[in-house]
């Protein structure tokens, strides 16, 4: 077929600044989707784009154009409305785990078409397949049954759901521009439009721990994926969230279900407990349901469901969950109160320790990752066990010893704050 422009027009456009037209924005996504645009010629024009941004017309008409490079779910036949999350990613975030049964009990389905971790921060798939027995893949039968009943499913994202972001994904994250607002925005949001999810809350992270290191980078972030939201008929807000230190005390794959389960069955970390009441209270008002959901969390309401949606998936809830064969503890060379816990370097031994994978290819260990003992706030004496690192390969010790060097600050006296820092809509 004869193609209407050539990729070097539309690269060299965009490295002289100028906006891309609806027509060479739409080419430019299906011929790279079919192959006529090369890897190479992407990679530049994603470096352009990373250099002299797209604005929100731009945008909006590429995330369109990933949304039609592939299928769309459809769950207006459901019987209840819908409402998912997503994160931007952070050290510790296993949030999706205690949110979607609690969300479910409520009586809002919530359909999480999740992926797999790559680098520092863990893949919400790789945590569950920690539980014996637990399937990732799903058909479209499957799926749509489990959110009847029991209401919540955490599945892999089919193949079919924008396909050119997936192409696009892998080659930003080998040619240094994962971290451009247009590209980051339109890769998440033509997933989860492409979802068809009813209602969508963000969770954008900000901190050491994230892809924005800064406030206003996280809110123009949030803004630019709400308004592609919004303007895509899902009701869309966000929440900045502080990815400063990590996420609760426990890293790693079946370390977070711990963690998980904890909070389900009423405890947990305070700042797991915060932020997964919030997010669902964001979730259930965008689907039209007014509620506590600290309720369900102490009721037990919410475990059961998480009870039902991993044993729907072949998984046992009652499974022992596996441990590292080695550990080692890390203690205080100082006295004090700690005033910092570097979310990246704690998600970085995490990584090293077996928890996360370099290509994604690779395997993870179930059990490899972090237990945290002393957290912002907690008062420590020289001695003290600051962290337990935990791996099946006693060789990864050393390397994420040395990235921890230097993680911990401490002061006289330190609180950890709030960890919801301001709210889009
Ligand atoms: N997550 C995504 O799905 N895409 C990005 O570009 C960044 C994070």
């Amino acid at each position: 077929m004869t193609e209407p422009f050539a990729a070097v027009e539309i690269i060299t456009a965009k490295r002289n600044g100028q906006r891309l037209t609806d027509e060479q924005i739409a080419w430019t996504v299906d011929a790279y989707t079919r192959g006529v645009i090369a890897d190479e010629q992407m990679a530049a024009l994603a470096m352009a784009i990373f250099l002299n941004g797209m604005d929100r017309g731009e945008i909006a008409r590429w995330t369109r154009a990933m949304i039609d490079s592939g299928e769309t779910m459809d769950f207006s036949s459901l019987s209840k409305p819908t409402s998912d999350k997503h994160s931007t990613g952070g050290v510790g975030d296993k949030i999706t785990l205690p949110l979607a049964p609690l969300v479910a009990s409520y009586g809002v389905a919530v359909p999480q078409l999740s992926g797999r971790g790559l680098g520092h921060t863990g893949g919400t798939l790789d945590k569950l397949e920690a539980i014996a027995g637990w399937r990732a893949d799903l058909s479209n039968e499957e799926i749509f049954a489990l959110l009847e009943d029991p209401g919540a499913v955490i599945c892999a994202a089919g193949a079919g759901l924008a396909p050119a972001d997936k192409k696009l994904y892998a080659l930003r994250d080998i040619t240094g521009t994962v971290e451009a607002i247009p590209l980051i925005a339109s890769s998440i949001m033509s997933k989860k439009i492409a979802e068809g999810t009813g209602a969508l809350v963000l969770d954008v992270k900000v901190g050491s721990g994230a892809f924005m290191k800064d406030l206003d980078q996280a809110r123009e972030l949030a803004r630019t994926m709400v308004d592609l939201g919004t303007d895509a008929g899902t009701r869309t807000t966000a929440l900045l969230t502080d990815m400063s230190a990590p996420l609760g005390r426990k890293i790693g794959n079946a370390l977070e279900v711990e963690e998980s389960v904890e909070v389900l069955a009423g405890g947990g970390p305070a700042d797991i407990v915060e932020l997964t009441v919030a997010l669902a209270r964001e979730m259930l008002s965008a689907a039209g349901v007014e509620a506590d959901p600290a309720e369900n969390l102490a009721n037990g309401k919410a475990m059961d469901v998480w009870r039902k949606m991993i044993a729907a998936q072949d998984g046992d809830p009652d499974a022992e969950l596996p441990r590292s064969t080695h550990t080692e503890t890390i203690t205080a060379t100082e006295s004090g109160v700690v005033s910092g816990l570097d979310a990246l370097s704690v998600g970085v031994a995490s990584w090293r320790l077996g928890a996360g994978r370099a290509r994604k290819e690779d395997p993870v260990q179930a059990g490899a990752g972090i237990t945290i003992h002393a957290h912002i706030g907690d008062k420590v004496a020289a001695g003290d066990p600051l962290v337990t690192l935990h791996t099946d390969d006693e060789g990864r010790f050393e390397r994420a010893r040395d990235i921890l060097d230097g993680a911990y600050t401490f002061a006289d006296s330190a609180e950890r704050g709030s960890v919801i820092l301001d709210k889009i809509q």
